[in-house]
C-alpha cells in the first residue's frame, strides 16, 4: 500500500535510522509535497491517496539525495525566508531563520520609519538575495542595493528578485568596491564569519555550501572588520550599520564598532537566544 502516509512513515523511519538529520518528519514531508506539487496541508488532509510508481521512484530518489546528507533546500531547489520562496543553488547559502532577526532589526528602526523620504539600503554580501527582497516586500518605497562578489550567486538573487517581482539593484563587487561614492540610510550584512579551521565546516548541511560564503579567517573576523570600518565612509549620518555574527562574537564585534566611532551600540539575539545581530549608528 503506497499512500501518502504509509510513504511518509517509511521515509521517516529510513531518516531517523541513518541519524543524519535532525527533523526526519519535516523532510520526508518537504521532499514528498515537492515531488507532488501540493502544499504540505494536502498531505495531512489526503492520507490515504496512493502514489503512482513515477511520483514513488522520484520520491525514493529525493530521499536518496536526503540519507546522503544533501541539503533539502538543495534537493527541492527553493527556501523559505521572510515569506518568501527563495531558489537556492551550491552557489548560495541557504537563508537562515536566524537572519530573519536581521530583517526584524532593520524594521524596528525608528529612524527608517520616521524619515519622510524614500530611505536607501545596501545589503553586502546577498547570496541568494534573501535580506535585500525581505526588506524591499516589506518597505517597497526604499531603494535597495545588494552587492556580492560571487557572480553565480547574483545570478540567482536576480532570478530570485523577478520572481517575488521586487525591485533591487544588484552590483558584482567585492564589499564596497563597486560602490563608488553611494552612501545610504542603512548598510546591513549577513558576512562570512566562521573561523577558516572550525570543525563544523565539515558538518551536515554546511558541507554543501561554498565556502566564500561562510569562512573569514583564522577568527572568522576578516570581513567584519573590513565591513565596520569601511562603512563608514557610504553611510548618512545617523545612519545604521547592522551585522550579523556568530553566537560568540558579539563582544569583539562591540570593540571593532567602538574603534571606528559608532555609538548607540545594540544587541539582539536569535531564536535559540544566542547573541547573533549588533548594530551602530554614525553620529
Ligand atoms: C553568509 S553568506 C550570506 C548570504 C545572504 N545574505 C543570506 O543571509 O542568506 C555571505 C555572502 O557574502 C558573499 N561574500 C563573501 N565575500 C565577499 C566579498 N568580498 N564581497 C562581496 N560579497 C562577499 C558570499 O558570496 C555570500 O553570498
Amino acid at each position: 500500500m503506497n499512500n501518502i502516509e504509509t510513504v511518509l512513515k517509511s521515509a521517516q523511519n529510513q531518516l531517523i535510522q541513518a541519524g543524519l538529520v535532525d527533523s526526519p518528519q519535516l523532510d520526508a514531508e518537504l521532499l514528498l509535497s515537492n515531488i507532488l506539487q501540493v502544499n504540505r496541508t494536502y498531505l495531512f488532509t489526503w492520507p490515504e491517496k496512493q502514489l503512482n510508481p513515477s511520483e514513488l521512484e522520484q520520491f525514493q530518489a529525493d530521499l536518496n539525495k536526503r540519507l546522503d546528507g544533501q541539503p533539502i533546500a538543495h534537493i527541492i531547489g527553493y527556501r523559505e525566508f521572510w515569506g518568501l520562496e527563495l531558489k537556492v543553488t551550491k552557489d548560495t547559502l541557504i537563508p537562515r531563520p536566524d537572519t530573519e532577526t536581521l530583517i526584524e532589526c532593520v524594521l524596528n528602526l525608528e529612524s527608517l520609519n520616521q524619515t519622510s523620504k524614500n530611505c536607501s539600503i545596501l545589503d553586502l554580501g546577498t547570496g541568494s538575495g534573501a535580506i535585500a527582497l525581505a526588506l524591499k516586500s516589506e518597505k517597497p518605497h526604499c531603494s535597495i542595493t545588494a552587492v556580492d562578489q560571487s557572480q553565480p550567486a547574483l545570478d540567482v538573487a536576480i532570478q530570485n528578485a523577478q520572481r517575488n517581482q521586487l525591485n533591487v539593484e544588484f552590483l558584482h563587487s567585492d564589499w564596497f568596491s563597486a560602490v563608488d561614492n553611494q552612501i545610504y540610510d542603512c548598510i546591513v550584512s549577513n558576512p562570512p564569519y566562521i573561523e577558516k579551521n572550525d570543525p563544523h565546516l565539515q558538518q551536515g548541511d554546511v558541507r554543501f555550501e561554498p565556502l566564500s560564503a561562510l569562512a573569514s579567517g583564522s577568527d572568522g573576523l576578516d570581513d567584519i572588520r573590513l565591513i565596520i570600518n569601511q562603512a563608514w565612509s557610504h553611510l548618512q549620518p545617523q545612519g545604521w550599520l547592522i551585522i550579523e555574527h556568530g553566537y560568540n562574537q558579539a563582544e569583539a564585534i562591540q570593540q571593532l564598532f567602538e574603534q571606528s566611532n559608532y555609538t548607540k551600540l545594540q544587541m539582539h539575539k536569535d531564536l535559540g537566544g544566542n547573541p547573533r545581530i549588533s548594530l551602530g549608528q554614525k553620529p
